[in-house]
């Protein structure tokens, strides 16, 4: 394919290509973030959710990798907000998204007011949904904490703050969020988090797996990606249009990227197959979903976005591309 592009934007910030690495992966040292800066086919940096202090995380094991994906406990370890606001305020040659969280609304507060009154020009996302912290449920499934929360933070933070969200699985739910959101001026929303406190079983040993929670934990890979495709597409059926979607959760293939932007993403970010592949996958996936488009004649994501079709009483799916199955 000769003049195909695969160039994207979130809002008015504009990416050479859809991919982001989820938060959480390969983002969280200086280190990893460098790689991230020096991996050409991915589009921009997120960094690993910030909290006031840095935090060490839970005890391991905290992420075991499984056939169809992962299960996940870190408990947020992290270098503490202000090394990840200074090194979004570096030149890295691409845009950043600045990932924060907080135990508590008062500390995601303080964060966001340093936030604003730095210099920091790009792109923040607080992280509503962290499942693996004993003891503090996931901010945004409480619809009138979250409301709480938004009122309070758009008083004083006027840059461009998207939120990440955990996966719904009510129509009523998807409703619920999006009416809320829309009363805010977001600028993306992520979606999804981890699906919280999944339980793998180990029946040799007859155990958990990860350490914290007694073994519940966040599900990520392929296992997920019928749930993220659901609230990427539920999603965009109900946000007003000029709030941009991150599609993240289940992605393994240039296939399950194009479902993504199928659904209605603007940008598809990549995490338990980063862990597993290792940052070699962007490449990849930039080339199946290149040879699809091909396929298909597009020669650019607009041409196909958020066009995804339902069937009529006499359809079928043939399903020659997906990875579902
Ligand atoms: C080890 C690990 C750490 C994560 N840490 C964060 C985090 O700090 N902030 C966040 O918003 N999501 C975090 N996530 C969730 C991912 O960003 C992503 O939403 C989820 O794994 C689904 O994507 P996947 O199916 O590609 O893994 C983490 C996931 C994993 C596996």
């Amino acid at each position: 394919m000769t003049n195909h592009t695969l160039q994207s934007s979130l809002g008015h910030y504009s990416f050479t290509s859809p991919f982001l690495n989820a938060s959480g992966i390969h983002c969280q040292t200086q280190a990893e973030l460098d790689d991230l800066a020096h991996c050409q086919a991915l589009a921009g940096i997120v960094t690993k959710s910030a909290t006031l202090s840095p935090r060490a995380g839970n005890e391991q094991p905290r992420y075991v990798d499984l056939a169809n994906g992962s299960i996940n406990a870190m408990g947020l370890p992290n270098l503490g907000y202000s090394f990840y606001l200074d090194y979004v305020q570096t030149d890295h040659g691409k845009p950043t998204i600045l990932s924060v969280s907080g135990l508590s609304q008062a500390e995601m507060l303080t964060v966001l007011r340093e936030i604003q009154h730095s210099g920091y020009q790009g792109l923040t996302e607080l992280n509503l949904s962290c499942p693996n912290l004993a003891g503090h449920p996931q901010l945004a499934y409480d619809f009138a904490a979250s409301k709480t929360l938004l009122t309070e933070v758009f008083r004083f933070f006027k840059k461009p703050l998207g939120v990440k969200l955990p996966p719904y699985f009510d129509l009523n739910h998807f409703g619920q969020i999006a009416n809320l959101l829309n009363c805010f001026p977001i600028h993306h929303v992520n979606t999804i988090n981890s699906v919280g406190n999944g339980l793998v079983v180990d029946i040799d040993t007859e155990t958990v797996v990860t350490k914290a929670k007694g073994g519940f934990g966040g599900l990520g890979g392929a296992m997920v990606l019928p749930t993220a495709l659901a609230n990427v597409r539920a999603l965009r059926q109900r946000l007003r249009p000029d709030i941009a979607i991150i599609g993240t959760g289940g992605v393994r293939s240039g296939a399950d990227v194009f479902a993504h932007i199928l659904c209605g993403a603007d940008m598809v970010s990549v995490g338990t197959q980063v862990m597993k592949e290792g940052l070699g996958v962007y490449d990849r996936l930039a080339a199946e979903l290149t040879a699809i488009m091909a396929d298909k004649q597009y020669t650019q994501l607009a041409d196909f976005r958020g066009q995804l079709k339902t069937l009529s009483a006499s359809q079928r799916s043939s399903s020659r591309w997906t990875s579902q199955s």
